[in-house]
């Protein structure tokens, strides 16, 4: 995790639609579980032009397509977990 991450989640129409709206909260629950609500920025984007290949979410920077709840849990246990216990 960087000093100050920040999760953008697409809640564009398309990317609300495809799965980002269970996303959310899916997202509010881990950094609440994990103590880590105040060291991460969560952001919600309009749309980001790349609407057929959505859901999108991006961690620091990086966007990720096409994210399922599997992928999402897994993003946010290796970014925000593994790299902290190293
Ligand atoms: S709605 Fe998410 S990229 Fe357009």
């Amino acid at each position: 995790m960087t000093e100050t991450s920040r999760i953008v989640i697409c809640m564009g129409s398309s990317c609300f639609a495809r799965g980002n709206k269970e996303h959310l909260p899916v997202i509010e629950q881990f950094l609440a579980e994990h103590g880590i609500t105040a060291e991460v920025q969560l952001c919600g984007s309009r749309c980001e032009d790349e609407c057929a290949l959505g859901p999108n979410i991006a961690i620091d920077g990086v966007w990720h397509f096409g994210v399922d709840r599997g992928v999402l849990i897994d993003l946010l246990n290796h970014h925000f977990l593994d790299t902290a216990e190293m």
